[in-house]
């Protein structure tokens, strides 16, 4: 780059995605540097120049300063409120300390909160801003992969109540989104891959040339290649605006991005939510299971849902059972958490299927024994696996 280039990012190392919902419409910006111009891109959009910055401890560690310049620079009065890191801060308790400290400072309606944070911070945030004085603007800045490349997209907000995962929420969408790809330096292995096997997700629903990417490029995603990171997450959140714009509230196909999900919600509820298996190792494996369930249906090819298996094993995540926390997993267990998730309708249960890598469709007629069949093949004959 020259020194006369006036701009260091130059517009070619960023890409910009319409979520097109008619007048909630709003921009997805992917690149590397968005937190520190922050205040600049959000400004033109918001009336107000108050800002409430929400995120949690870890991140605010790396982050909050460079997004509280940003925004003080562009002129925003701003403010902070940190919460503790963690699936614990999605909680009843913990919005309502937020909505109260909101509102504590004297906030008007074109007061905007940013969520600077992963899938926690953005949840908990949209759902304050969708009804703190009825609703304000809020912008996504999601700091995890699976939030730049999931959550952070959509406007699906919410908390956790002790009886499900999500249950409590709104559809609310935000005015902007910055997916900056440089935050995810810091992000532990662990959750980037976890976060990679939501993208791996767009790949299987119906994008099969992406997958075959993703098994060329998936070193390089991981090892945290900008270039490739910028690409696969732009790619991940065209293809989920085009699911939203066509589908914002769910009431047909944006349920595909629910593939792998309703195994991933039970075995993560029989783990515990302990930290012993993250959202997106779960979903890895309910893939692998939505792929096994669709060969024994005998819609997709045995060789499918074996490659499917290969890749999350290549690059760490699980594709065995043998890879998910050492608990003695129960087949009938499985299926009755199955039975309460919150995709059941007249008491029947939703699957998302696959007619092969890249063809996923909805199906609520799948036979009992062909679900029990493939959670005894995975776990062992009558349900229990032995432990690692
Ligand atoms: P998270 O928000 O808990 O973040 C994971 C961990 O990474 C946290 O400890 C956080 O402090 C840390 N972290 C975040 N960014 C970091 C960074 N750049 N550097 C270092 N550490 C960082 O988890 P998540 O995986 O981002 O999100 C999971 C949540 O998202 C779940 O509650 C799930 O239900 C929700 N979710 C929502 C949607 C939706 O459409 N709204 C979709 C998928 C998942
Ligand atoms: N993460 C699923 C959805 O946004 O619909």
């Amino acid at each position: 780059m020259s020194t006369a280039d006036p701009d260091p990012r130059p517009e070619r190392d960023r890409e910009t995605v319409r979520v097109e919902l008619g007048p909630r419409s709003y921009d997805v910006v992917v690149g590397a540097g968005l937190v520190g111009e922050a205040g600049r891109l959000m400004a033109p959009l918001l009336a107000g120049r108050s800002a409430v910055v929400i995120t949690d401890r870890v991140v605010a560690g790396h982050y909050l300063d460079a997004a509280l310049n940003s925004l003080r620079e562009a002129g925003f009065l701003c403010s902070q409120l940190v919460v503790d890191a963690g699936e614990q801060s999605k909680d009843l308790a913990t919005l309502g300390g937020v909505l109260e400290n909101i509102l504590g400072r004297g906030i008007e309606r074109s007061t905007a909160l940013v969520a600077l944070g992963g899938g926690v911070v953005g949840d908990l945030t949209g759902f304050a801003a969708s009804i703190l004085l009825r609703g304000i603007p809020f912008v996504q800045i999601p700091t995890t992969l699976l939030a730049q490349v999931d959550s952070g997209v959509g406007g699906k907000t919410g908390v956790n109540s002790t009886l499900g995962k999500n249950l409590i929420g709104t559809f609310y969408q935000p005015r902007l989104v910055l997916a900056d790809v440089a935050t995810l330096d810091t992000l532990p292995l662990r959750e980037r891959r976890a976060g990679y096997a939501e993208v791996v997700k767009y790949g299987l629903i119906d994008d099969p040339a992406f997958f075959a990417w993703l098994e060329r490029n998936d070193a390089a995603l991981l090892d945290g290649d900008p270039d490739a990171l910028r690409t696969a997450v732009a790619h991940s959140c065209r293809a989920k605006a085009r699911i939203v714009a066509d589908d914002e509230r769910e009431s047909g196909n944006r349920a595909l991005l629910n593939l792998g999900h309703t195994f991933a919600h039970a075995l993560e509820a029989e783990a515990g939510y302990d930290g012993s298996l993250l959202h997106g190792e779960a979903v890895a494996y309910g893939m692998v299971l939505a792929h096994r369930l669709s060969a024994a249906l005998g819609l997709c090819s045995e060789g499918d849902a074996a490659r499917v298996a290969a890749h999350f094993r290549a690059v760490g995540l699980p594709g065995e059972a043998d890879a998910l926390p050492a608990i003695r997993w129960n087949s009938a267990a499985l299926i009755e958490r199955m039975k309460h998730d919150k995709k059941v309708r007249d008491g029947r249960m939703t699957f998302v299927l696959t007619r092969g890598i890249g063809r996923a469709f909805l199906s609520r007629d799948v036979p009992l024994d062909a679900l029990r069949t493939v959670l005894d093949q995975a776990f062992g004959e009558g349900g229990l696996s032995a432990p690692r």
